[in-house]
């Protein structure tokens, strides 16, 4: 279920049914009225009584899932569901996070169609873990942001993974949905991560310190690490120059569709028909295919010209997802000019054509 509008629905319906004997204080009754009992609920009372309610609701409906999943997930149906793979998110361990994002069903299991998502997360999140961990040994408070976070599985995933670890944290997740933030907000409540996470509906094209100010109350320090899953085309790039514009000491992006280069060795077709790459050029399925591995380089490339150490690998099987690429990076000096030399260079033999990120954080032709 999305979002538990159940839950949010069940209240709403039962807070309007409610009626509450409220005592008032004597200040507020006439003299020689009878009762100081009255049906009453004026808007203050009515706010207090709501937000206790919500919590006790908060309280029973995590009790009742966590009961659940300790019955349900048996040791015999934990690795049915495994087989011989480490997870570091198990249903059993951890059912009101993977409850309140939908993973989970109100009985505690784990349906096939959510099957695809679980093991995403926790891919990702074994893949990130030892940079957390870093963060974790080096930090008081660990500052983070999720760009494009969506439907904010790993905003809530790394949020959770510090609360176990008693590590403090603060996580904001920025998505330009501002529907989709809306419900999330709803399931950070629900999950009980609402005091480290805060979600904002803006483009990543954003003052980030401004919001970070905004949504927290208190000015944004150095930043730690900023991670995006999936951001549509050139928004992982938006997210790279939030990270290397704020000194993040550590990014994860997965980028998801790249059409910015296609489009352009597109274009390039009409302008040079005589350039040696007009076979890969002028076939739309090779030009996306090694566009997006292209664009990755140079984001590897372009990276490294900013101070990261920068790698590439597959976070998770490709049969779980084609967009399977997890690039990271971590701050290791003020830049490398070398770095930026190859990028440019690069750029030459494929056609003069480069990336937006590339022209965003590099000086043309040098570092
Ligand atoms: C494919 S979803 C991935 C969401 C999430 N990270 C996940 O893995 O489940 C991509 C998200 O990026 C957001 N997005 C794309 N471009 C953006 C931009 N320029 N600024 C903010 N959000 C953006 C979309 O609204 C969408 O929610």
């Amino acid at each position: 279920m999305d979002a538990l509008p159940w839950l949010c629905g069940w209240i709403g319906i039962n807070l309007a049914k409610c009626r509450f004997d409220i005592k008032l204080p004597n200040f507020l009754t006439r003299p020689g009225e009878p009762g100081v009992k009255h049906r009453v609920i004026s808007p203050i009372n009515h706010l207090i009584l709501s937000v206790k309610s919500l919590n006790h609701m908060r309280q029973k409906w995590s009790q009742t899932i966590t009961e659940r999943a300790r019955s349900y997930w048996t040791q015999e149906r934990t690795r049915q569901l495994l087989g011989d793979k480490k997870l570091p998110l198990l249903p059993g361990e951890a059912p009101v996070l993977l409850r309140a994002l939908g993973l989970l069903k109100a009985d505690a299991s784990l349906p096939p169609e959510r099957m695809r998502k679980y093991r995403q997360i926790n891919h990702m999140l074994a893949a990130v873990r030892p940079a957390l961990r870093e963060l974790a040994a080096t930090h008081r408070r660990v500052d983070l942001v999720d760009a494009g976070c969506g439907r904010s599985y790993m905003t809530m995933l790394v949020g959770w993974w510090f609360r176990q670890q008693g590590v403090p944290v603060r996580i904001l997740g920025i998505d330009r949905d501002d529907k989709i933030i809306g419900q999330c907000r709803r399931r950070v409540e629900a999950a009980g991560l609402d005091d480290i996470v805060r979600l904002v509906a803006a483009d990543l094209q954003v003052d980030l310190g401004a919001v970070w100010e905004r949504a927290f109350g208190q000015p944004l320090g150095p930043l730690h690490g900023l991670f995006a899953l999936h951001a549509c085309d050139t928004a992982t790039d938006d997210a790279i120059v939030l990270a290397v514009a704020h000194r993040a000491a550590f990014i994860a992006v997965a980028p998801c569709c790249q059409a910015e280069l296609a489009a352009a060795w597109a274009r390039r077709q009409q302008e040079d028909p005589g350039s040696p790459m007009m076979p890969l050029w002028g076939s739309p399925h090779l030009r996306r295919t090694a566009a997006a591995t292209m664009t990755d380089t140079y984001r590897l490339l372009v990276l490294r010209a900013c101070g990261y150490e920068a790698s590439a690998t597959e976070f998770v099987e490709a049969v779980h997802t084609p967009k399977n690429t997890l690039i990271r990076a971590t701050r290791r000096n003020e830049g490398d000019a070398t770095a930026a030399r190859r990028y440019w260079d690069l750029c030459a033999v494929l056609g003069g054509v480069g990336i937006g990120l590339g022209e965003r954080l590099l000086s043309s032709g040098s570092g």
